[in-house]
């Protein structure tokens, strides 16, 4: 036998045919979720920071939508824009069943049928404080308390048409207990997609400005978003969240944290969803329109490395930009 002492391994990229035939991952629009924000006015507000996003009115919301199915991404994840009047410390509009949200959800179920709708489940667009939970006197998280609160919200969400639930608040107990909410109430077959590995990420900053809370800067949820120098409580929450009833477990910033997503696809046979950020997105938005990188390969390449490292779902505010 001859003895290579080199292999000319190039031989498998010469061209194009072979080079997408030996492609070992693929980017459909389906696999990708659009953030979209929602407010009770009647006009459109644009969000300079994030790609082709706005706080929509809901009749914009509708447009908006269309487009998207138009381009194949069929879902959604639902956020409140609520004005600073409205908001306070128990987050009381979180269980106005005539909020924007349950307004929307019914909207866009009776527009567009085929369309995933996913709400967010958390409290912080409704409190004044940001946080999202409710407080007690000395400033922290009263978990159950708030759990229960986020249980009731989702009910709303469910009876007004949401296809699943995005809970993001990272509280002990609330998948279990959505999940026992939803089951009494009926909703059998409405899932929960659970941000079970959310860290205290500094990248989430352009969307607390668009939610209104760009005070906010520094607010500190490190006491329930998880430190990113740690991976075992990552990968643990994850179980946790499965055993409570989560269906899809997600993993959240995404770029920075694919060893995490890489880890859970060898832990578990259920499906990982990733949410690239607004921070994410912002800094490849800024760096394109400074002439830095093209825009179309950076988002593509930050996509494709998601799923080669084992996402099924994306959520990004780029989810219309390839397709
Ligand atoms: C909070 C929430 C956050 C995001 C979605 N829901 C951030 C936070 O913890 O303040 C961030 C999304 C993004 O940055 O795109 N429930």
């Amino acid at each position: 036998m001859q003895c290579f002492d080199f292999q000319r391994e190039r031989k498998l990229r010469v061209n194009s045919t072979l080079r997408s035939m030996l492609s070992e991952n693929v980017l459909r629009p389906e696999h990708l979720i659009k953030p979209l924000f929602i407010h009770l006015e009647n006009s459109c507000e644009l969000l300079p920071q994030l790609p082709n996003s706005m706080v929509f009115s809901l009749n914009g919301l509708l447009s908006h939508i269309e487009y998207l199915m138009k381009k194949g991404i069929r879902g959604v994840n639902l956020y409140p824009k609520i004005p600073t009047v409205e908001k306070d410390n128990l987050a009381t509009q979180a269980l106005n069943p005539e909020g924007v949200i349950p307004q929307a959800i019914k909207l866009i179920k009776a527009n567009f049928p085929e369309c995933l709708i996913l709400p967010d489940v958390a409290l912080d667009p409704y409190t004044s404080h940001g946080h999202d939970g409710i407080l007690d006197k000395n400033g922290n998280i009263l978990n159950d308390d708030s759990v229960e609160i986020m249980a009731k919200q989702s009910i709303i969400f469910a009876d007004a048409g949401a296809d699943m639930l995005a809970p993001s608040d990272m509280f002990d107990g609330r998948t279990r207990s959505i999940r026992l909410a939803l089951d009494a109430a009926g909703h059998h077959y409405v899932g929960i997609i659970a941000y079970a590995a959310k860290y205290a990420s500094a990248f989430y900053n352009p969307f607390r400005a668009a939610l209104g809370n760009s005070a906010l800067k520094k607010l500190d949820k490190r006491s329930y978003q998880i430190e990113p120098s740690s991976s075992r409580q990552a990968l643990d929450k994850i179980l946790i969240d499965l055993n409570e009833g989560a269906d899809i477990v997600m993993i959240k910033p995404a770029g920075h944290y694919l060893d995490i997503v890489a880890k859970a696809r060898q832990m578990t046979n259920k499906p990982i969803a990733v949410f690239q950020v607004s921070g994410e997105c912002a800094m490849i938005k800024i760096a394109a329109e400074a002439g830095l990188i093209d825009e179309h390969n950076a988002v593509y390449e930050q996509l494709i490395s998601m799923r080669r490292a084992g996402a099924d779902l994306i959520f990004t505010y780029y989810a219309d930009l390839l397709f």
